[in-house]
């Protein structure tokens, strides 16, 4: 199973990239499973303005950071976003690298890793939505951090994810297994 691990700030201090390297770490020790992290910062598009909607494209992009893009979130079976609270939403990079592909996020998982005040609840939440729309699962659980473990985080303390392991746990039980899930019916269908 192919997880990536997408960096969903591409700020040059961002905090994003230290949970994400966490994550990493927590996904990359299950069986079966073939994790790589995937920086934003690696993948600059375009505001997303094509006359077609990609949905209706098919996989085949005009613009050459699109296919780029393109053919390295096809590679995946299951996605971890990583992502930050802007003004009680997600990032518009994000939703800018969402928006640009459809059927390479279809029908596969999806789990966030929030941060921020709340966790970075309110911005799953509309992440959920913007999933179920691109025909994903993202699913139940998450991993919010709040303010205490994010301070100690950027404190470098060496026990900051000490808090989030049991729910990290469960969290990749549930990606694990949404992942295996899909990637069979998808093989069945053949696609
Ligand atoms: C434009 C902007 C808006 C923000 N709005 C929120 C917010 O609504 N809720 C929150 O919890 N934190 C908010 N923050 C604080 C962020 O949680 C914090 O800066 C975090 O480090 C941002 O993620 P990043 O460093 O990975 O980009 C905001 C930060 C920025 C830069």
């Amino acid at each position: 199973m192919k997880i990536q691990v997408i960096i969903g700030s591409i700020r040059p201090n961002r905090f994003a990239e230290k949970p994400a390297q966490w994550i990493l770490q927590e996904v990359s020790k299950r069986e079966g499973v073939e994790a790589e992290l995937i920086d934003l910062k690696d993948y600059p598009l375009p505001f997303f303005a094509e006359p077609t909607p990609p949905a209706r494209m098919n996989g085949n992009y005009p613009n050459e950071a699109v296919t780029r893009w393109s053919r390295k979130v096809a590679e995946a079976d299951g996605y971890i976003i990583v992502s930050p609270e802007y003004n009680h939403g997600y990032s518009s990079v994000l939703k800018n690298a969402l928006d640009h592909l459809y059927k390479e996020w279809s029908r596969k998982p999806v789990g966030f890793v929030g941060y921020g005040g709340v966790g970075g609840a309110r911005a799953i939440e509309q992440l959920r939505l913007v999933a179920l729309e691109l025909e994903m699962a993202p699913i139940r659980g998450a991993v919010h951090i709040q303010a205490d473990v994010f301070t100690a985080i950027n404190n470098g303390k060496p026990d900051a994810y000490e808090p989030l392991k049991s729910t990290a746990t469960r969290f990749l039980d549930q990606l694990l297994w949404w992942t295996r899930a899909l990637k069979t019916a998808r093989e069945q269908d053949g696609k």
